[in-house]
């Protein structure tokens, strides 16, 4: 959540407009507002700063208000402290406007630092908790520190997780500060230097990386000739920590819609090709996986969201397919289950950005304990992945909407191929799997969707959509539920069919829709009898199933996909929310609220 970004450049170089570049590349770790600071040749800071999204804006807004300076500190917000103003947008600046902040996480102490600044010295002009990073850096200047030990005292001192960039127009120098929340330097050509919250800002401009580590700072001098390599620091000790560029070899995939109308349905589309590729792995590592699975004494399978929904129908693909006992949690809760772990566990931790606070926060309950960490992640150079035993790629390429889709099948597709492995049944695995992904080709052409767009024009104006599923797809409708929430902003629900009589369906009245997904496995009989249910009490029945019934009021076909119908069955649903959100008037990009990379608590 938040995305920073920093550039410093050669002389003649037009940071503004490349930290506005890079910044766009981020919007999907917030959109409720975004700012640049520039440094003039003046030696002044320039700020500009605007509600609303900064995919739109037009370079040449940001010159006119900007002009050309060789560096510049961006940021994209999602909001936390304070409502959705200019004043609260990033960055921040101390009461002399001549140190610049941006900064991403939540400072869960800041009332206290702010009641421990000089009484009645500082004007404050925002209600953000960063404004006081401002401030105390700024008495920290005042009292002779230089900017990195202004920086360093006060990081110091915070609580919670964030990572901040503080730029000093009397140094010119820019102090990047990690403190849990991701921070990353790229190293350019020729004295370009990027910060970026993620790989993402920059990789179209360099794959050569320097990480920060927790606790750590990068000091960067923009130099007269172009920016020095950076200096970097231990926060707790003040002392120089060496380091030295990694080069990515990941590319970030296609960032344009390429012909579409918006990401979310690019990406829907581009499941005709992804779950192949995420079962496109190297067999010894996933034997070897599989291995620590059979011989860990309890193993844990964590997500938060989309990806906790998955974690969930891992447990049944792991009993199905492996008859092993896994358990899934959701990331945010996982701290309670601590007293079971032990140096003998493997938690399996799944996510597609690998920055989700909740589930870094989660693994790091399991490493204080001992335990192993194998991650399934989809950003190369994530802290999850950089910060666990083992780590499988999801091969996803860059998931730009924030509803995830196509990351969420390849989730499903790499638990069920590992329980295949774990089962001693790999090449059948991959034969499942493989004929699921051309399966998933053949079905996602325009006639598919039109059909499920006629279905939502039918759904437009319901306030309500009931989803159930039985085994391994109750999981999955409570994944169609969040679907449906975060793209049409309709009040969706998704239980398990056999828990409709013990409360729900009393909810149930003329045209309510009830979506049933049903697989052709045991759990298919006792389907159709809830499906009957919701239909005898006037319910308006959507089937998403491989044959029809003559209880479904509408048929979706999905193909019969044995084990992988979680994999069939969600794909439908994530068309219906795209077309109910376009119907709807929604952008189905940017839900509202929400943001791609959830980094705080
Ligand atoms: C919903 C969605 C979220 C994420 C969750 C975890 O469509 O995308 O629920 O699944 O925030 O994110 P990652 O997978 O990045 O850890």
């Amino acid at each position: 959540m938040c995305g920073i970004v920093v550039y410093a450049g050669r002389r003649g170089a037009d940071a503004p407009a490349v930290v506005l570049d890079c910044l766009k590349r981020l919007e999907y770790r917030g959109y409720d507002s975004w700012g640049i600071a520039s440094l003039g040749s003046d030696g002044r800071i320039a700020t500009l700063r605007r509600v609303g999204k900064i995919g739109a804006v037009r370079a040449g807004v940001v010159s006119r208000s900007l002009g050309i300076g060789r560096v510049a500190v961006g940021h994209t917000r999602w909001a936390t402290h304070g409502g959705i103003s200019e004043r609260n947008a990033h960055p921040q600046l101390d009461c002399s406007g001549s140190l610049a902040i941006v900064h991403n996480g939540i400072i869960e102490n800041y009332q206290e630092l702010k009641a421990g600044l000089a009484p009645g010295k500082h004007r404050f002009a925002s209600e953000t908790d960063t404004e006081v990073l401002a401030h105390y850096i700024e008495e920290g200047l005042a009292s002779g520190q230089s900017l990195a030990e202004a920086a360093r005292g006060i990081a110091k001192k915070l609580k919670g997780r964030s990572a901040f960039v503080a730029l000093d127009s009397r140094s010119g120098q820019i102090a990047a500060v990690r403190l849990g929340a991701p921070l990353i330097v790229g190293v350019g050509k020729g004295g370009e230097l990027f910060v970026s919250s993620d790989v993402n800002g920059f990789l179209e401009r360099t794959n050569r990386v320097m990480y920060i580590d927790d606790n750590e700072m990068a000091l960067i001098d923009p130099g007269a000739d172009g920016a020095r390599m950076p200096v970097f620091i231990d926060v707790g000790t003040g002392k120089r920590v060496k380091k030295r560029i990694v080069r990515i070899g990941w590319k970030p995939g296609r960032e344009s819609k390429t012909g579409y109308d918006h990401f979310l349905i690019k990406e829907i589309m581009e499941q005709k090709h992804t779950i192949a590729e995420a079962i496109n792995q190297d067999d010894a590592k996933i034997r070897r996986a599989a291995g620590r699975i059979r011989n860990a004494f309890g193993v844990f399978i964590v997500g938060a969201g989309t990806a906790g929904r998955v974690c969930a129908a891992g447990e049944y693909l792991f009993s199905n397919i492996a008859k092993r006992h896994v358990n899934s949690a959701v990331a945010s809760e996982f701290g309670s289950y601590r007293h079971y772990l032990t140096g003998r566990t493997l938690v399996i931790a799944v996510s597609q950005s690998g920055e989700t606070v909740d589930l870094l926060d989660a693994i790091g309950v399991a490493k204080s304990r001992g335990a192993r960490v194998l991650s399934l992640v989809n950003v190369f150079g994530s802290t999850l992945m950089r910060e666990s035993d083992d780590f499988l790629m999801l091969n996803a390429g860059a998931e730009k909407a924030v509803a995830s889709t196509k990351a969420t099948t390849a989730q499903l597709s790499l638990l069920t191929l590992l329980a295949y492995a774990t089962a001693g049944r790999l090449e059948e695995g991959k034969r499942l799997l493989l004929n699921t992904a051309e399966q998933v080709n053949d079905m996602l052409n325009p006639r598919y969707e039109e059909r499920i767009r006629r279905l939502a024009r039918k759904l437009r104006g319901k306030k309500d959509i009931y989803i159930i599923g039985r085994g391994v797809n109750y999981p999955i409708a409570e994944e169609a539920a969040i679907k449906l929430q975060e793209t049409a902003y309709v009040h969706a629900h998704g239980f398990a069919g056999g828990e409709l009589k013990h409360g729900p369906l009393a909810l149930i009245g003329r045209g309510s829709p009830c979506i049933a997904l049903v697989a052709e496995d045991e759990t298919k009989r006792e389907m159709i009898s809830n499906a009957m249910e919701v239909k005898a009490r006037g319910g308006y029945v959507i089937g998403i199933a491989p044959e029809n019934n003559e209880v479904f009021d509408y048929w979706i076909r999905v193909p019969d996909a044995g084990n992988a119908s979680p994999i069939v069955n969600i794909i439908p649903v994530q068309i219906l929310g795209y077309h109910l959100a376009v119907l709807r008037g929604i952008n189905p990009d940017y839900p509202r609220n929400l943001a791609k990379s959830v980094t705080v608590k």
